[in-house]
């Protein structure tokens, strides 16, 4: 005879073995979202130029605390050790003058010393300088290191709203560079940016406005919020939302903005990269 104070006990456990059950599903769907969560949390390998300052050294210090490995970039030694004393946990900071086209090319030398790199940030740049600095800092050199250095995953130029008002001026690239102004600059970083996108398929090249935000060159009284003008650079370096993998594009605060349509232009950016080739002697490899 069945005992009937079993029975509660048996259903009971009945009911424990399909909760058990569930919960050993619930178990192993937890298990390998946490382990999806944490390959989507993947650490990368960042180098920023310009990062002994501004914009670059804050993309830096946000990028080391989320763990990523980091590599920094100074003019000079002098340079490199003020860099030192402002952060901890950097993989190295290399050294470069990007006014020097020499200096310059080295500088992708010892990048490749260290192998590949998930993302570059392109950062470093002059605004208040005479026009060959404004060229050289803010042209050429992200020409030359996206010629020199490994293929990384990610490519990202920092721009300004003011390319806005920036023209191309090709024609004085090799007969009067002191027609080309900071707009125009930031112009032909973008229109770089565009040109990268549009040959290298498997790399996202994306360029950022940071706005006008309070570092050394946008002065104390700069109007837009200091943290969202890095935060857009290390979104687009690290995330892996699908809107931060895209390409060609042009960012402010994580949102694709209007940009000048010259930089769209597939016969002025041709031209724009067989000038860089011609002053640096680098070619874009394809
Ligand atoms: N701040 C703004 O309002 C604003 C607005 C629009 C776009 N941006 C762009 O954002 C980027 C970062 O600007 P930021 O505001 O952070 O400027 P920043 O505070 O002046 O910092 C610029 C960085 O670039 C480095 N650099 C300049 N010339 C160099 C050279 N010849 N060789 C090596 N490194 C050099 C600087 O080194 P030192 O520290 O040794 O000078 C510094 O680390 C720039 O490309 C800029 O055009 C800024």
């Amino acid at each position: 005879m069945e005992d009937n104070r079993k029975r509660p006990t048996r259903r009971k456990f009945i009911r424990q073995t399909i909760f058990t059950g569930a919960g050993l599903v619930f178990v192993s769907s937890l298990a390998s979202t946490l382990s999806q969560a944490k390959d989507s949390k993947k650490m990368a390998r960042i180098f920023i130029t310009g990062s002994s300052d501004g914009l670059g050294l804050l993309a830096a210090k946000v990028l080391l605390e989320q763990g990523h490995q980091v590599v920094l970039h100074a003019r000079n030694t002098k340079r490199k050790a003020d860099t030192l004393k402002k952060v901890q946990g950097a993989e190295a900071v290399l050294i470069g003058d990007l006014s020097s086209l020499e200096e310059t090319k080295a500088l992708a030398g010892e990048v490749n010393k260290l192998g590949t790199f998930d993302a570059v940030i392109h950062n470093a740049g002059v605004y208040q300088a005479p026009a060959e600095q404004i060229f050289s800092v803010n042209v050429l050199a992200p020409y030359i290191l996206t010629c020199l250095i490994q293929k990384p995953q990610r490519l990202i130029y920092l721009t300004s709203d003011m390319h806005l008002q920036g023209r191309p001026k090709l024609e004085y690239f090799k007969s009067d560079i002191q027609q080309i102004n900071y707009s125009d600059s930031k112009l032909h970083v973008l229109m770089l940016c565009k040109a990268v996108a549009r040959k290298w398929k498997n790399v996202y090249s994306n360029s950022v406005n940071p706005g006008w935000v309070p570092t050394k060159m946008g002065g104390v009284n700069a109007p837009d919020d200091l943290q969202k003008g890095y935060e857009t650079q290390v979104w687009l370096a690290t995330s892996n939302e699908e809107q931060a993998k895209v390409s060609g594009h042009y960012f402010y605060h994580q949102k694709v903005g209007r940009s000048n349509s010259d930089a769209d232009n597939v016969s002025l950016q041709e031209k724009f990269m067989a000038l860089c080739r011609e002053i640096t002697g680098v070619a874009f490899p394809q």
